[in-house]
C-alpha cells in the first residue's frame, strides 16, 4: 500500500534540479510523500530557493558553526527529528555523511549519482566516463553507506555516450534520467517495496 505519510528530507548543496523533479513528482501525485524539509550546507544554494517557492521548510546549516563532521551531522539529525523525517534523499549534497546520520537512519538515506556505479564514483563522473571512452553511462540511485558512492543499488538507467559529447551534453542527457528514476526509487520505498538482501535490493 502506498504510504502517503512518508516524510522526506532532501539534502542539497547546489542547483537542486533533482530536488525540483521530486517536488514536481509530489505535486503531480506520481510520488506519495510529504517533503518535510530541505537542508543545505550552502546559504546560497538555489535548492533552498526552490524549496521556499513551494512552501517547503528550507534550512541552511552552516558547517563553520560547529566543529567537525559528526557535530554537523548531529545538527542535521536534530532538524530531521524536528520534522519527523522517515527518509533522507541526498541530491547533489557535497558533504560526506558520517555514522551519526547513518546509524540514526539505517538504509533510510538514498543518494543519486551520475554514472552506472560501481563505474566512475566520486566527482566529475560524466567527465570520467568520457575520459575512459565509455559508450554507455547513466545514473544510479543507491542506499548510502560509509564509502563514497557505495551502498546497495536501488535503480539505474543507462544513457548512451554520443560522438562529440562534452561533459555538459552528457550531463544534460543523464540528468533527464536522474529526474525520472529518483522519484521512482523513493516511491518504491514509500510503498514498502524495497527489500535489502546483502548488497542486493529486491523490488517486491
Ligand atoms: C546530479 O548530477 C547528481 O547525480 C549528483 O549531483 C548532481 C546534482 O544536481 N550527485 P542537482 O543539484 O540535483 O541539479
Amino acid at each position: 500500500m502506498p504510504d502517503p505519510s512518508l516524510r522526506l528530507a532532501v539534502l542539497a548543496s547546489g542547483r537542486g534540479s533533482n530536488l525540483q523533479a521530486i517536488i514536481d513528482a509530489i505535486e503531480q501525485k506520481r510520488l506519495q510523500a510529504i517533503l518535510a524539509v530541505v537542508i543545505s550546507n550552502k546559504a546560497e544554494a538555489p535548492a533552498l530557493e526552490r524549496a521556499r517557492k513551494h512552501g517547503v521548510p528550507a534550512v541552511f546549516l552552516d558547517p563553520k558553526a560547529v566543529s567537525g563532521r559528526e557535530a554537523y551531522d548531529a545538527a542535521i539529525l536534530e532538524q530531521l527529528r524536528q520534522h519527523d523525517v522517515g527518509l533522507v534523499a541526498l541530491a547533489g549534497y557535497m558533504k560526506i555523511v558520517t555514522r551519526v546520520l547513518l546509524d540514526a537512519y539505517p538504509h533510510r538515506i538514498m543518494n543519486i549519482h551520475p554514472s552506472l556505479l560501481p563505474a566512475f564514483p566520486g566527482l566529475s563522473a560524466q567527465q570520467q566516463a568520457l575520459d575512459w571512452g565509455a559508450k554507455v553511462s547513466g545514473c544510479t540511485v543507491h542506499f548510502v553507506e560509509e564509502g563514497v558512492d557505495t551502498g546497495p543499488i536501488i535503480q539505474q538507467a543507462a544513457v548512451p555516450v554520443l560522438e562529440g559529447d562534452t561533459a555538459e551534453s552528457l550531463e544534460a542527457r543523464i540528468l533527464q534520467q536522474e529526474h525520472r528514476i529518483y522519484s521512482e526509487a523513493i516511491q518504491l520505498f514509500a510503498e514498502g517495496r524495497l527489500a535489502i538482501e546483502g548488497r542486493r535490493v529486491r523490488v517486491k
